[in-house]
């Protein structure tokens, strides 16, 4: 890819930003939550046809649009989801909907990803980028593993290489965080339930009590971390609810734990969510109740491809970038994506203090500094052609 390209890669993603702004604008108003996304993906589709994209619905509101043809193949994945949060921000583009805000960013994602498509679609029929791009609107990230869906429609079976950018409120607006390997955690979020048998509580000889059972379940998975696995692998587990009866004089039936486990490899994730099953049945059982383990969410660790970083690096080498130096315990459904290709996931900075966006992620107050949204629309596109360019040698 040479440097003329880049830069116009480069000054075409800067005179796109105006136009972004008015897109993210125009979703942020109406944030949509997983699986609702009508109107937003309405828009997505309208405009990537209106460019000769040739688009297909998945995942119940998702789109994959794909422009090109052969190999390699290419995806850029943007999620569209908001969350139920009431916006706290006196905007004039604040959310029009009680309850619902895009407090993540996706809003940016989906403008971002739209702005691409326009330079992006220009380079095909120039025949500057080879092969085919995707471009991925992914319903449901916010908990509802809209990538899982996505990944098991099948559109995006012939993807070599995913990229996916996340907004960051931590980083200095505009800056571009990667880092290979283990990026994102895993997430297993599970309840247990503990059956015991219930009664009056000055007979607890008549009854089997779970309360006793649950509590020590609970302390028995504290350490699993501790004593079961390697010190130098980062692995968290929480129990964050105790459940069990309602009253002072009646040992209740039955008591539930819920929690999460966090890992960034995929084998002590295995072996610690083997372990809460294990660990609580033999337990449970021995005290004389039954027991029962179900995941409630689950997701593997986002783990970028030390490959693809090359290519990262080279395309991003005209932008400002910084290697983030540890991984975060926090989870995107990006990984599902790592079942079909390669990945690398990568933060944009838009943190600045005096513009007031430096909430974090999930916080009513949460938005963004606009004028960076061109670096987003500039890495995905450098991507899709360095990435094509690379996997095509
Ligand atoms: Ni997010």
């Amino acid at each position: 890819m040479g440097d003329v390209l880049i830069t116009n890669i480069i000054s075409e993603a800067k005179a796109m930003n105006d136009e972004v702004v008015k897109w993210r604008r125009e979703i942020h108003a109406y944030p949509e939550l997983g699986y609702q996304e009508v109107r937003t993906s309405r828009m997505v589709e309208e405009k990537l046809r209106s460019l000769g994209y040739i688009t297909r619905k998945v995942a119940t509101t998702g789109v994959v649009a794909s422009i090109g043809s052969g190999g390699p193949v290419v995806g850029l994945r943007a999620d569209m989801d908001a969350l139920p949060i009431q916006e706290e921000n006196d905007v004039p583009y604040k959310s029009v909907v009680p309850g619902k805000m895009h407090a993540c960013g996706h809003d940016a994602h989906t403008a971002m990803l739209l702005g691409a498509a326009h330079i992006i679609k220009k380079l095909h029929n120039e025949g500057l980028i080879k092969g085919t791009t995707k471009l991925i609107f992914q319903p449901a990230e916010e908990g509802g593993l809209g990538a899982k869906a996505v990944v098991k429609s099948g559109a995006v079976d012939d993807v070599e290489a995913f990229f996916g950018i996340h907004v960051w409120p931590f980083l200095p607006s505009g800056v571009i965080g990667v880092k290979d390997g283990p990026f994102l955690a895993s997430c297993d979020d599970f309840e247990a339930v503990v059956k015991g048998k219930g009664g009056h509580p000055s007979s607890p000889h008549e009854a089997v009590d779970p309360i006793s059972v649950a509590i020590d379940i609970a302390n028995a998975y504290m350490k699993v971390v501790g004593r079961e696995i390697d010190p130098l692998q980062p692995a968290v587990i929480s129990v964050t609810s105790i459940r069990a009866g309602n009253t002072y004089n009646v040992i209740p039936e039955e008591a539930v734990l819920e929690g999460t486990v966090r890992t960034l490899d995929r084998e002590v994730r295995n072996y610690i969510v083997g372990r809460l099953e294990d660990i609580g049945k033999s337990y449970a059982e021995g005290m004389g109740c039954a027991f029962k383990f179900h995941l409630l969410q689950s997701m593997p660790p986002t783990v970028n491809d030390p490959g693809l970083g090359k290519v990262v690096r080279e395309a991003l080498q005209p932008l400002r970038v910084v290697e983030i130096p540890k991984p975060a315990m926090g989870s995107e459904d990006f990984s599902f994506y790592s079942d079909v290709g390669a990945t690398y996931f990568v933060v944009l900075g838009t943190g600045n203090e005096e513009k007031g966006t430096t909430y974090p992620n999930h916080h009513p107050r949460f938005d963004i500094d606009e004028d960076v949204l061109w670096v987003g629309v500039a890495a995905h596109t450098l991507f899709a052609a360095k990435a094509a360019e690379k996997l095509r040698k």
